[in-house]
């Protein structure tokens, strides 16, 4: 038995995950599948609290919203950053605190932000309009909500465009000059309350300076506003650190994000005399490598490429097709034969750009192997879709060789559910 990455061990040549087989996970619960490892999870996330002993930690739902996934958050102690009603509705069932979650979005609608007033979350707010919504609907419901703002803090990471989110150009946040304004603003209105601020500025970010830049604004912003007369409680600079999806590549750890980023946060609270509570909201970290989608090989062909056809595709793992992104992959019953040909990975979506995987130098592969889709534990089964009329797979938990299944596979009934065919066509 060797280790392949992290958690990720070759036993009799096959890739287990917290100890068990992925080909006898195929065989028991078909395929395509995802596996999460609970420990690898929990690990990551206690690393990452281990960085940050004094901040809260708000696990950014929309990376992974399994159910049991939440349930295990919120026995380990973190909160939630949700973007949505239902992540609310989820993170809140899941028993994660309400006073533990923030909830941001760049368009609630009035039925969210009454979701939010009624459940007695924080929000987040994205600007002046949202801000005057929120406090007509808190006043009619004779309640006072605590809010941020979120700053749009105009910090370019180096990341693909598609998550860099806080440019000055990029449609989050409260454009940073407008900042002091919007919360002279919200003192003034009956049914808001400014308890913190809050920014994030991209995900999967690899040079983490932006983050001491971001950081420094942001403690600026809390300087005036505490001249304001408003005194913050959190600052929440989001989230963002990416993970080394392609081997060998140096990426920095939670570890590496405090020393650079804490410095700034605690010197500034010294000097302005305030005590504010820092915030961060990883879903990548936490989530990301915990997991692998294991996909069969339905079909090889020797085109132009030599194709892979397997039976996930974009409708289960959007990643390589919506940002180009690297998933590394592994032959997972035949996990330490040399690599022997370049194949392309390609999933059976009607569409050029259904490419899981771009040239892989991988061993001999034939039809019934079965490849494993690594880190596909953030924006993976939470980017899914039915397109094509493919039935979502199923989702298993394993922990120290123990198996539960924590989503069932789809069925065709689950492809028709909530549609109506109108009496006439019966
Ligand atoms: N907080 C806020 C307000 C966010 O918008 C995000 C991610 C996070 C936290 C979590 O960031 P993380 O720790 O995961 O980097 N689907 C894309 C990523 C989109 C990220 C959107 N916001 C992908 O697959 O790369």
């Amino acid at each position: 038995m060797f280790t392949i990455k992290n958690h990720l061990q070759i036993e009799n040549s096959h890739l287990t995950i917290g100890g068990v087989d992925s080909v006898e996970l195929i065989e028991q619960y078909g395929s395509p599948l995802y596996v999460t490892n609970e420990e690898r999870l929990r690990a990551n996330f206690r690393r990452y609290k281990d960085a940050f002993p004094d901040a809260n930690l708000y696990y950014a739902a929309k990376a992974n919203a399994n159910f049991t996934i939440l349930r295990i958050m919120a026995d380990e102690g973190a909160g939630a950053d949700v973007f949505s009603d239902g992540e609310l509705y989820m993170a809140l069932l899941a028993g994660i605190p309400k006073e533990k979650v923030l909830f941001n979005g760049n368009s609630k609608s009035d039925h969210e932000l009454l979701m939010a007033v009624k459940t007695g979350v924080r929000v987040s707010l994205d600007s002046l309009d949202e801000l005057k919504t929120l406090s007509t609907i808190a006043k009619n419901e004779g309640a006072v909500v605590d809010i941020s703002f979120r700053v749009n803090p105009d910090v370019s990471p180096d990341t693909h465009p598609k998550i860099s989110t806080g440019l000055r150009t990029s449609k989050f946040g409260v454009p940073h000059d407008e900042v002091v304004h919007a919360y002279k603003k919200a003192l003034d209105l009956p049914g808001v309350n400014p308890v913190g601020i809050h920014c994030h500025i991209g995900s999967q970010i690899l040079d983490i300076t932006p983050f001491a830049e971001a950081m420094t604004k942001m403690m600026d912003l809390v300087e005036q506003v505490s001249r304001l007369g408003a005194e913050l409680e959190f600052v929440d600079v989001g989230s963002g650190l990416g993970i080394p999806y392609e081997k060998g590549v140096k990426v920095p750890t939670p570890q590496d994000l405090a020393d650079l980023i804490l410095p700034i946060f605690n010197e500034r609270c010294k000097a302005g005399g305030i005590s504010p509570k820092l915030i961060l909201e990883p879903g990548r970290y936490v989530a990301a490598d915990s997991t692998v989608l294991l996909t069969t090989v339905n079909t090889m062909k020797e085109a132009e490429k030599k194709f892979v056809g397997v039976d996930a595709g974009f409708n289960l793992m959007i990643r390589p097709a919506m940002y180009d992104s690297y998933q590394h992959i592994v032959v997972a019953n035949k996990a330490d034969a040399p690599a022997k040909n370049i194949y392309t990975i390609a999933g059976p979506i009607c569409e050029t750009g259904d490419i899981l995987a771009h040239d892989r130098e991988l061993p001999q592969i034939e039809k019934g192997d079965i490849i494993a889709v690594l880190d596909a534990g953030a924006y993976g089964f939470s980017m899914s879709s039915q397109y094509n009329g493919r039935v979502r797979c199923a989702e298993v938990l394993v922990n120290d060789g123990e198996v539960d299944v924590i989503r069932k596979r789809e069925t065709y009934d689950d492809l028709l559910a909530n549609q109506i065919l109108p009496a006439r066509f019966l």
